[in-house]
């Protein structure tokens, strides 16, 4: 391991600085700086964005960005725009969307809205004073409040609710106020965050004058005040279904591969090391859709995550059955998503996915985002009871390889000819072009 010195002030430093103190400190090649600089954009308006958003940043990292067209969703045919290191995700999501687009395409039924965050405090008083007052103070937090929320009710938006809970077995004094928000086409963490600090400074202020108070009783302590991402009440389904005849060409392997298909799924439903990996499947199209239009997919993950695991056990999201000869593919999962502010409106590449989205509403979004989950999920579990999931990554992986050895195209194509039936490795890729320079 290298050691290096602790450095103070880094953040201050100028670009080249920077890249020239990581050059001495790891002993990197003084072609390291022309190098980061080639990843540079040439557009310097686009740069100083890219640059903006994260703190001591050197260069850009690519990944591609690419789309899958083709997506029938709600009658309407889409482009998903999308960004994802992996090779075998675009083209498993295109194929998806090809294959369901001829049978009637992906609907879509958005279940709710609200986003939730917390004020967590202490207080050291008589519970029931708090609980009789809190109609009060609850008209209090409200008004003062006014000045951030005016702005999102003029959209249609703000505070629908604020829950006064008492959590004594979690820690001695500990209360929450649980409070559900609606903001529209923004992801409204910032919105969400103001409106929770405010509530604090007013809870703060209610427990150091509130006359009904014993002196012992005043002062309140603001532990925290944060949005959370678990969102189960801001929802989307979505489905396809059709004929089980039209799953394939023969009607006894439709059938066949259809509870084959099913029985795939409720694997998934019950097994915990089964499911993590088919919600990894789903979270492959959500992830570069979240990505490509500039979306927190992390806090995506985690509330979907969360959901997967609400009744004590975590399981896979999606769910699959036949019915009176039609077979139904189905996810529903929590998306809180924004189409307006952040990263959305700041990066002109999310800033492009949105205009081939066709400048979606927020739950429109949601609706592409858990599409975009099924489909890769259908692609992935299709593959697995059929071919197996090999045929395809090897098709890529060998892609990969090749590109890794910059080969003419007459090399590539003779590769692709000479791997199609035989196992694809790093060394036995080498070792046939050695043979056919
Ligand atoms: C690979 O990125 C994703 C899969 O493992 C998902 C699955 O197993 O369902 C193929």
């Amino acid at each position: 391991m290298t050691e290096h010195k602790i450095i103070n002030g880094f953040s201050k430093f100028d670009r080249t600085q920077k890249i020239q103190w990581l050059i001495e400190q790891f002993h990197l090649d003084a072609e390291t700086q022309a190098f980061l600089d080639s990843f540079q954009l040439t557009n310097q308006q686009w740069q100083a964005v890219i640059a903006d958003l994260s703190e001591n940043q050197l260069s850009n990292f690519h990944l591609p960005f690419s789309v899958a067209p083709n997506f029938l969703v709600d009658g309407q045919t889409q482009v998903f725009p999308l960004v994802t290191e992996e090779s075998s995700v675009v083209a498993a999501l295109a194929k998806a969307a090809g294959f369901w687009a001829k049978r009637g395409g992906f609907k879509s039924e958005i279940i709710g809205t609200q986003k939730k965050g917390q004020l967590h405090f202490s207080w050291n008083g008589q519970p029931q004073k708090l609980r009789k007052a809190f109609p009060e103070i609850k008209q209090k937090l409200l008004k003062e409040a006014e000045p951030l929320t005016q702005n999102m009710e003029k959209r249609g938006g703000g505070i629908r609710a604020i829950e006064l809970k008492e959590l004594p077995e979690i820690l001695p004094n500990y209360y929450q106020l649980d409070v559900a928000f609606e903001t529209c086409d923004a992801m409204g963490a910032n919105f969400i965050n103001s409106c929770l600090e405010q509530f604090g400074r007013s809870m703060k202020d209610w427990a150091d004058t509130a006359p009904e108070l014993l002196p012992e009783e005043q002062g309140l302590e603001v532990i925290m005040a944060i949005l959370s991402n678990y969102v189960p009440d801001s929802r989307v389904r979505v489905w396809v279904e059709c004929p089980v005849e039209e799953l394939a060409d023969e009607r006894e392997e439709a059938y066949a591969f259809a509870e084959k298909f099913v029985r795939a799924v409720r694997i998934a439903r019950e097994d915990v090391s089964r499911a993590v990996t088919h919600n990894k499947g789903i979270f492959n199209g959500i992830d570069a859709l979240a990505m490509a239009t500039g979306n927190d997919f992390r806090a995506i993950e985690a509330g979907a995550h969360a959901y997967a695991a609400q009744q004590g056990q975590y399981r896979g999201l999606t769910e699959a059955w036949i019915d009176q000869g039609k077979f139904w593919f189905q996810l529903e999962i929590p998306l809180a998503v924004g189409v307006v502010g952040g990263v959305t409106s700041l990066h002109p590449l999310a800033k492009l996915s949105m205009q081939i989205l066709g400048n979606p509403s927020a739950k429109e979004l949601m609706a592409y985002l858990a599409v975009a989950g099924l489909a890769s999920n259908w692609s992935a579990v299709r593959a697995l009871v059929t071919t197996g999931i090999q045929q395809g990554h090897m098709k890529m992986h060998l892609s990969n390889i090749l590109n890794s050895f910059q080969v003419s195209d007459e090399q590539k194509e003779s590769a692709r000819l000479y791997f199609q039936d035989r196992e694809v490795s790093f060394a036995e890729v080498k070792k046939f072009l050695e043979k056919h320079v």
